[in-house]
């Protein structure tokens, strides 16, 4: 503590003990298995990671959301966790889970681990032991079972459908079914029993313990269901109000209860783990609900992922989210890219038909736009000049690892290497299908090198394949182009600290409709033309810009303009 008589100056970056270092955070997701492979194996690992933490510094983030590195069979990409409290062997251990922490630590990057609480993996012990203990046991009313229809019960118990596809029910040798989701692989825990909600307790503990500072939380909105004696059919089930918390299935006002003992636990640690929760609500309403301070805390907002490049949309989308952020107490949050979308460099180079917004909402999945037709170089362009934007907004912005490159979803892999259960369930199925191609796209190794086997991943060949075009998105290449998306995000995350300040902005009309241009409280003013012909540069002092700027300022370009 300081005395009266010392002045200490005030720093500016937020310590590791500043309580509020996530309200205006930029949370760089790396999913472990393709970022960087130490040991050639053709897998991700934390050593990897480790060994990329300098990388990481100087890139600017402030902390990194780890997507599931658990032991798993990799059913769902590591989103069927076998053991929610150990390593899966192929990334590493458990000591080199703490040296990666400590290492981010020591770079004043925080830690963000994923907790997939909805479902495990059918190799999870518990379900293995629901399996073995029989119909009516304590084992398997941690999980939700139910007798079939039919003469025998050999109909599934009702006719919903698993969110990869094909039915959401498996029948198991005895003759009951379970209910699943998302694959046949990823068993729905029951969350009315209190033993599941008690080691998810464990769990969390079991991490905040090892000095991870917060959570994102999967289908937050999923976990508690109220399944009545007689089921309704998927068409009745559709018909009914997700937005009422008494659906079913999803968002139901109960769940609230299980993030209120999270945030009990959460708040016995100095400073307060965080939570962000990931849940797909109907409403901002009732995303507020999970971003209460008495619950998870922060709720991805994926509006700006399903919008168009467009200054009409992107600003209705912002002045909404912050009126909601001022109504909840927490800070907004903006998101672009993840390991279920495909990146946004690409969705804003598809032709304006299947455009980046058309389907608003569901354009984040599309994946399936015939090599041919991207605009590789407007989506780029358009990307850069997007993210700029959405950097100089109040709130979090939580970026996927290869956008600060630039890089495009691969679209071209072989059927036989893709592993994702939406393209491998759906592609007989035709139901939610990620437009065909699922999400493997988007997870595939990051180019560190414009040369070698799996262009600096790892040693040896990558698990899922790069495509030739990578060398010239690769860390090497873009580090040496000063013009380079790469050089871009280390320049506006490294300004971005100092242009944080009160979680507001002012619009500042402008006579141009495809321009938007907001200022934050201390002075700094951003400004994006999403249009494609030039406007007039607004007066002030230039300190980032995506694209060439002269005496005007071009199409799909965003400048910075600090005091
Ligand atoms: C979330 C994850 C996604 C996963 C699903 C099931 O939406 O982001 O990758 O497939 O939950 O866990
Ligand atoms: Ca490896």
């Amino acid at each position: 503590m300081t005395s009266d008589t010392t002045v200490t100056q005030k720093i500016e970056l937020p310590t590791r003990e500043d309580e509020t270092w996530w309200r205006q955070a930029a949370v760089y997701q790396i999913y472990p298995r393709s970022f960087a492979d130490l040991n050639g194996d053709g897998i991700g690992d934390l050593r990897g990671i480790a060994s990329r933490v300098p990388y990481l510094a100087e890139l600017g983030i402030d902390a990194v959301w780890l997507s599931p590195f658990y032991p798993s069979a990799l059913a769902d990409g590591g989103y069927d966790v076998a053991d929610y409290r150990d390593v899966d062997s192929r990334i590493g251990t458990l000591d080199d889970f703490d040296e990666l922490v400590d290492a981010l630590h020591a770079a004043n990057i925080r830690v963000v681990v994923d907790i997939v609480p909805n479902h495990s993996s059918d190799q999870h012990a518990w379900f293995q032991a629901a399996l073995a203990a029989g119909r009516g046991s304590a084992e398997r009313a941690r999980y939700i079972f139910r007798e079939g229809g039919g003469e025998r019960g050999e109909l599934p118990p009702s006719d919903w459908e698993s969110m990869f596809g094909g039915s959401a029910w498996t029948r198991v040798a005895d003759g009951q079914w379970y209910l699943h989701t998302f694959a046949t692989e990823q068993p729905d825990f029951n969350w009315d029993n209190r033993e599941v909600r008690d080691d998810f307790l464990t769990t969390l503990r079991f991490w905040a313990d090892r000095g991870v500072d917060g959570f994102r939380v999967d289908v937050a909105h999923l976990l508690v269901k109220d399944l009545p004696e007689t089921l309704p059919s998927r068409m009745e089930l559709d018909a009914m109000d997700a937005a009422s918390g008494s659906h079913p299935l999803m968002d139901r006002d109960e769940v609230h209860d299980v993030y209120a003992e999270w945030r009990a636990l959460f708040d016995t640690y100095d400073p307060p783990r965080t939570a962000v929760a990931e849940a797909h609500v109907s409403t901002p309403e009732r995303r507020a609900r999970y971003a209460s301070a008495l619950g998870l805390g922060q709720a991805f907002n994926f509006d700006l992922m399903g919008a168009d490049f467009d200054a009409a949309q992107f600003r209705a989308i912002v002045t909404e989210n912050l009126a909601q952020a001022d109504l909840t107490g927490s800070s907004s949050t903006w998101v672009f890219s993840n390991h279920d979308a495909t990146r946004h460099a690409t969705r804003y180079g598809l032709p304006p038909a299947r455009g980046t917004g058309q389907k608003a909402g569901t354009a984040w999945m599309l994946a399936g736009a015939p090599a041919g037709e991207i605009d590789l170089a407007g989506g780029v362009r358009r990307a850069r000049a997007a993210t700029m934007f959405l950097l100089g907004l109040p709130g979090s912005a939580y970026l996927y690892q290869g956008e600060e490159l630039g890089l495009h979803e691969v679209g071209v892999i072989p059927g036989s290497r893709r592993q994702d259960p939406a393209y491998l369930r759906c592609a007989d199925t035709g139901a939610w299908s990620f437009d065909g191609l699922g999400r493997d796209g988007c997870r595939v190794p990051l180019p560190w090198r414009s040369e070698g086997a799996s262009f600096g991943f790892g040693p040896g060949e990558s698990h899922l394949p790069q495509p030739a075009w990578f060398a010239q998105y690769s860390v090497e290449a873009e580090d040496a182009d000063p013009d380079s998306t790469l050089n871009l995000y280390r320049h506006a995350l490294a300004l971005r600290h100092r242009l944080q300040s009160a979680e507001h902005l002012e619009w500042i009309e402008t006579a141009a409709r495809d321009v938007l241009h907001y200022r934050r409280p201390n002075g700094w003013e951003i400004v994006t033309n999403f249009g494609a012909d030039a406007v007039a540069l607004p007066s002030g002092r230039i300190v980032l810009a995506t694209g060439p700027v002269t005496d005007t300022l071009p199409g799909e370009t965003t400048v910075w303009l600090a005091p």
